[in-house]
């Protein structure tokens, strides 16, 4: 039988959140017994916002212990540094001519990251930013796309895009879908009306490697309310406590709530100790994988999927006749 293909990627940016692991990667170790799938480093859509180089390649390598941390099987799923594969850069130059600019300027996330500075300060990758995301989905006739909320919009270009050029040339790409977790936005803990994000400090996140104490003092800032856990900043945290902690201890929560006596100091404790049980065996794992079996992983990758851009790019090619 054939598998449905699955494809998703990360940026390497720095250090994996739980928003990052909930919302994604912990849907792509799922996904990897039952489809065909590849997780990708997003390399190249991490150069948009500022970064030193200097530390780029180590953020790769970060990023891809990180995916074998979580439990990404290389025997099951194929793993690849989107920049080892150009041809992800030479389809999204196709596909830019089949995209109206409109559909990018109305992208959420560039607006987001745009809108405090004026047009000259803003550069052309951000725009761009969905039509590579479109390249990087559309080259593998992915159906379904694993991601967090925040990525839907893109998603749905992808779609619009593969539309587009079938429409213009014929078919040619399958139309994706994005697949979501049972928590796919995990709000920031110190802003609770915002997704999670590196971008609005570390103090906001829990990385999926900080160490017991940092979680501990992280967790013990989370803002709160006054007991009734409708709160946005309550209501984060009991959904914290509903994926960590066991269902018991969720239910008694739950009712503490509905009582309007919630003790937050207990939550708390609770919540930083279970936290730091679930990501022990990542942080362990993390520590024994090493930069050679990350080398060696991406090489393999990048064998694998070399043969299917080729063949998926010399029928892109004969569509738009260049070849
Ligand atoms: P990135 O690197 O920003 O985030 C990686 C994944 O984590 C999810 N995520 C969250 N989920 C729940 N709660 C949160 N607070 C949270 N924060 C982040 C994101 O939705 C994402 O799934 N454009 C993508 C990378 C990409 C890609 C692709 C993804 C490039 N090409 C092709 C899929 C297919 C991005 O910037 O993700």
């Amino acid at each position: 039988m054939i598998k449905e293909i699955i494809l998703s990627g990360i940026r390497p940016t720095g250090r994996l959140h739980i928003g990052n692991y909930f919302g994604a990667l912990k849907n792509f170790v799922n996904l990897q017994k039952d489809y065909q799938c590849f997780f990708f480093i997003a390399d190249l859509h991490s150069l948009n916002e500022s970064f030193d180089p200097k530390e780029k390649h180590q953020q790769i390598v970060n990023l891809a212990k990180d995916y074998l941390a979580a439990g990404l099987d290389p025997k099951k799923c194929t793993i690849f540094l989107q920049s080892d594969i150009p041809q992800h850069a030479e389809l999204s130059v196709i596909l830019g001519s089949v995209v109206p600019v409109a559909y990018l300027f109305r992208m959420t996330q560039f607006k987001e990251k745009s809108s405090d500075r004026a047009l000259d300060k803003v550069n052309a990758g951000l725009l761009y930013y969905p039509i590579l995301m479109a390249a990087d989905i559309l080259m593998y006739d992915a159906a379904k796309i694993p991601v967090g909320l925040d990525q839907t919009q893109h998603v749905e270009l992808a779609r619009d895009v593969a539309r587009f050029f079938n429409n213009k040339y014929g078919q040619t790409f399958i139309e994706p879908k994005p697949l979501y977790t049972d928590n796919p936005k995990i709000m920031s803990l110190l802003e609770p009306a915002k997704k999670m994000s590196k971008s609005l400090g570390d103090n906001h996140c829990i990385y999926l490697d900080d160490e017991p104490e940092v979680i501990k003092k992280k967790i013990s800032k989370a803002v709160t309310d006054t007991g009734d856990g409708k709160g946005l900043g309550a209501k984060n945290l009991l959904n914290l406590i509903a994926i960590f902690s066991e269902p018991k201890i969720n239910q008694q929560f739950l009712t503490q709530a509905k009582n309007k006596e919630l003790k937050y100091s207990e939550l708390k404790e609770q919540l930083a100790t279970d936290l730091i049980n679930y990501l022990s065996d990542f942080r362990e794992n993390k520590k024994k994988i090493t930069n050679q079996q990350i080398k060696k992983v991406l090489a393999d990758g990048q064998k694998k999927v070399e043969k299917i851009v080729t063949a998926k790019m010399a029928t892109v090619k004969k569509r738009i006749g260049i070849a």
